[in-house]
């Protein structure tokens, strides 16, 4: 409980006379942007963790660049809370020959693994200098040599109690923030920014985990702005702008027959801007288990491809055979959205006869469509639930 309220603490008034007394410059860190400050960022972390003053920290300053590969943040620490402030600017290593393959082939960038207690924050730039690895990504470049997987921005494994807060995050080689078996995340005030056309590269990738939140941050990506993964309980999305990007996802869950258990998801004032999607739940055929209580309030959308999209048959067309399993899609809210479709379809939702998605609620919903586009319909199938107030265009909800 002390380390909670130390969070608190810090994360309002700030730290700094703690942060300047452990600069990575004590450790040997340059900071020119061509030498290579890895090993002297990693010894700055383990004394943090471990060192001999009563809240451990790591300070790296404004007005110089760092030039970083693979960096792990490892736990459990002696001090806690660890207080991390990034002021200057952090770059990953641009050339994917110079990094090596982590286990299963994936890479992290900056990974804190069994931390508790842990205050990131700053008005430093994290720069993945991810273009080498586009360029050689299977979906754009398909061949021999080609990969899928490339170093995550930032990942947060196995940790307790952080607050990530204010920190800019642009060109990640793959998703930028990784969220994964862990509880008590608060991320606040982030900005991330990659391009429309770079692969995979998810805003905040959550799994596993509960008691998660995103405020107050931006988003424009390539993929998902924020993506919601298997076993996540009591996640709220606010205050969040998306865009460019793939929307905020559930899913994709239940791929290969998986048992999928999502639930609590809070999704509010939001705005999606020229984004392919918008509220999206997709689950793949086949899978089983649950998605429910996902509430979606106060969204606009400004020419969105899919506005509302629920998708049980995700990756399987063309040739979509209906198996005996569907995840079961329940409770599942729509309140006050609002905005313009850039497809006739604004509201899509495509449930499996399997196993029909049920509870199923809207309340005061109106699309209206895109310039270009002449009108805008709905599509249900299998779905069962009630509406209330206005609905544009009119439901087709059982
Ligand atoms: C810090 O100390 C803890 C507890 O003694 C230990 O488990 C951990 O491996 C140490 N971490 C580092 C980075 O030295
Ligand atoms: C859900 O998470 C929030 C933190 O984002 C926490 O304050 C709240 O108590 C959690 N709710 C439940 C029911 O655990
Ligand atoms: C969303 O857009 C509206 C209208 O432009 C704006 O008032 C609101 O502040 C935006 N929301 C966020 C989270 O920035």
């Amino acid at each position: 409980m002390l380390d909670l309220v130390l969070i608190v603490f810090v994360a309002v008034l700030g730290l700094p006379w703690l942060s300047y007394g452990e600069s990575v410059m004590k450790y040997g860190a340059v900071g020119d942007g061509i030498s290579d400050d890895t090993s002297a960022l990693q010894k700055a972390w383990d004394s943090a963790c471990n060192g001999s003053s009563k809240i451990g920290s790591v300070y790296v300053p404004a007005g110089k660049v760092f030039l970083l590969k693979s960096l792990h943040f490892t736990g459990p620490c002696k001090l806690k809370p660890l207080i991390f402030t990034i002021d200057g600017e952090m770059k990953a290593q641009s050339d994917p020959n110079k990094w090596q393959k982590g286990e299963n082939g994936i890479i992290p960038w900056l990974i804190f693994e069994r931390v508790e207690g842990l205050v990131l924050s700053g008005r430093g730039l994290l720069d993945g200098q991810g273009k080498g690895w586009w360029d050689i990504h299977c979906r754009d470049h398909p061949g021999p040599n080609c990969i899928w997987l490339a170093p995550t921005m930032m990942t947060f494994s196995n940790c307790r109690n952080v607050i990530l807060k204010s920190l800019r995050f642009r060109n990640s080689a793959q998703s930028h923030i990784l969220v994964m078996g862990s509880q008590n995340v608060h991320i606040k005030d982030v900005k991330i920014k990659s391009p429309e056309i770079s692969p995979n590269t998810d805003g905040v990738h959550i799994t596993s985990s509960s008691d998660v939140s995103i405020t107050h941050s931006d988003f424009a990506t390539g993929d998902d702005c924020v993506s919601i993964g298997d076993q996540v309980h009591n996640l709220s999305v606010t205050f969040v702008n998306c865009g460019p990007g793939h929307g905020v996802s559930v899913g994709s869950l239940g791929r290969g027959g998986t048992e999928v258990e999502v639930e609590d998801i809070r999704v509010a004032h939001v705005n999606f801007t020229g984004t392919t999607n918008g509220a999206r739940i997709k689950t793949w055929p086949g899978g089983t288990g649950y998605v429910r209580g996902i509430e979606f309030f106060d969204i606009r959308f400004s020419n969105v491809q899919n506005p509302i999209i629920i998708d049980q048959f995700y990756g399987c067309a063309p040739n979509c055979v209906q198996t005996e399993k569907a995840v079961h899609i329940e409770k599942v809210k729509y309140m006050k959205m609002s905005g313009t479709s850039r497809t006739e379809v604004a509201m899509k939702l495509e449930c499996s006869g399997k196993n029909a998605c049920s509870n199923v609620f809207m309340r005061d919903i109106d699309l209206s469509p895109a310039n270009g586009i002449g009108s805008v319909s709905s599509t249900c199938s299998f779905v069962q639930g009630s509406t209330q107030g206005t609905i544009r265009p009119s439901s087709c909800i059982q």
